[in-house]
C-alpha cells in the first residue's frame, strides 16, 4: 500500500512516525474517515470542512489546504486502486523533543500528517445491511467535546468489545437517560413516518453522514425530529438505525435483546440507504 506521511507518498512500511508524537503519547490529534464508492470520494467537502474545526477548537495548525488535501484523496485512491473502502486521514499536533502536558511552540513543532486507504470491496451491498444490527446500551463515560473528532478512542473501542463479548454488533451509549450516539456512529430511531434523532451539541459527534442523510429524508417528505429520546423510547420504536462514513445507512433490529418490530429491517432505514447510496454516486 501506498501512504501518505508529512508531504511524501510512501509504501506503508517505509511510513514512520516519532515516538514523541503527542498523537502517540497523549492522543493529541484529529481525524477523518472518507469513504470510497465506484472509485469516488463520498461527501469529501463535509469532512474537510469538520477537520478545520476540530483543528481550530484544538488550537492546532491545519499543515494542509483543501485542495492539496482533496489531491491527496484522490492520489491515493488511484494508487492503491480503491474501488470501495476508506481513506483515513490524522492529524496530531506533532513531535517536539520531550514529553510535556504544554502544548509545543506550533512555530517549532510541525503538525504530523498521516494518510492511508483500505480496501472494503462489497461496502455498499453489505449483508450487514439487510440483515440489520444488534446493540447493547452502555454508559457513555467519555469527555463532553465529543464534537471534536480526536484519536481518543480507547472507551468507543472497549464499548465495541464488550457489544462483541455479548453477541452484539455494537454499542449505543447513554447519558443522563439519553442516548448519545454509537460507538462511531450516529443514533436514530423511527416511530411511524418520523425519524428522531439528538440534537447537534457538544455531546455527539456531527455526522457528515448525518446531515446528508437528514437533508435527503427531507427532501423525501418524511418528518425529522431533532430531540433527546432514551433507550426505553427506542427499544419500543418502530425501526432504528445508525449512519456513519464507514456504514452509510445501517438498520438496527434489538437493542439489549429486545427486537424491534418483527426484528428485522423496517421500511424507512432501507430506503434511506438507498437514497443515500444513489445520492452519494
Ligand atoms: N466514525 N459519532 C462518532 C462517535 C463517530 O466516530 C462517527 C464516525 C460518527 C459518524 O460521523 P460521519 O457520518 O461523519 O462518519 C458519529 C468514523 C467513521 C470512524 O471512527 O471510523
Amino acid at each position: 500500500r501506498t501512504v501518505y506521511l508529512n508531504g511524501q507518498y510512501l509504501p506503508e512500511n517505509e511510513a514512520t512516525v516519532s515516538i514523541f508524537d503527542r498523537g502517540f503519547l497523549m492522543a493529541d490529534g484529529v481525524y477523518e474517515v472518507t469513504s470510497v464508492l465506484d472509485g469516488k470520494l463520498i461527501d469529501f467537502d463535509g469532512h474537510a470542512v469538520r477537520l478545520e474545526r476540530s483543528l481550530r477548537e484544538l488550537d492546532m495548525v491545519n499543515p494542509i489546504s483543501k485542495e492539496d488535501l482533496l489531491e491527496v484523496h484522490r492520489e491515493l485512491v488511484r494508487a492503491n486502486g480503491i474501488e470501495e473502502g476508506m481513506v483515513y486521514l490524522q492529524i496530531t499536533r506533532g513531535a517536539p523533543g520531550d514529553r510535556d502536558f504544554v502544548f509545543p511552540d506550533p512555530e517549532e513543532t510541525e503538525p504530523t500528517i498521516v494518510l492511508f486507504t483500505q480496501n472494503k470491496p462489497g461496502l455498499a451491498d453489505s449483508p450487514a445491511a439487510k440483515k440489520g444490527m444488534k446493540v447493547i446500551s452502555i454508559e457513555d463515560i467519555r469527555w463532553g467535546r465529543r464534537d471534536i473528532k480526536t484519536v481518543q478512542l480507547l472507551y468507543p473501542s472497549m464499548g465495541k468489545m464488550m457489544a462483541k463479548k455479548s453477541g452484539a454488533d455494537d454499542a449505543w451509549m447513554i447519558e443522563d437517560g439519553f442516548v448519545t450516539e454509537g460507538t462511531s456512529n450516529n443514533a436514530y430511531i423511527v416511530k411511524g413516518n418520523k425519524i428522531i434523532t439528538r440534537a447537534l451539541s457538544n455531546d455527539i459527534l456531527h455526522g457528515i453522514t448525518r446531515a446528508a442523510v437528514l437533508r435527503f429524508a427531507q427532501e423525501a417528505q418524511m418528518e425529522v425530529e431533532e430531540r433527546n429520546f432514551t433507550i426505553d423510547e427506542a427499544k419500543e420504536a418502530d425501526e432504528a438505525f445508525i449512519t456513519s462514513a464507514s456504514t452509510f445507512v445501517m438498520p438496527v433490529v434489538e437493542i439489549d435483546g429486545v427486537a424491534l418490530g418483527e426484528g428485522v429491517p423496517g421500511r424507512v432505514a432501507p430506503r434511506l440507504r438507498e437514497i443515500y447510496l444513489e445520492e452519494s454516486l
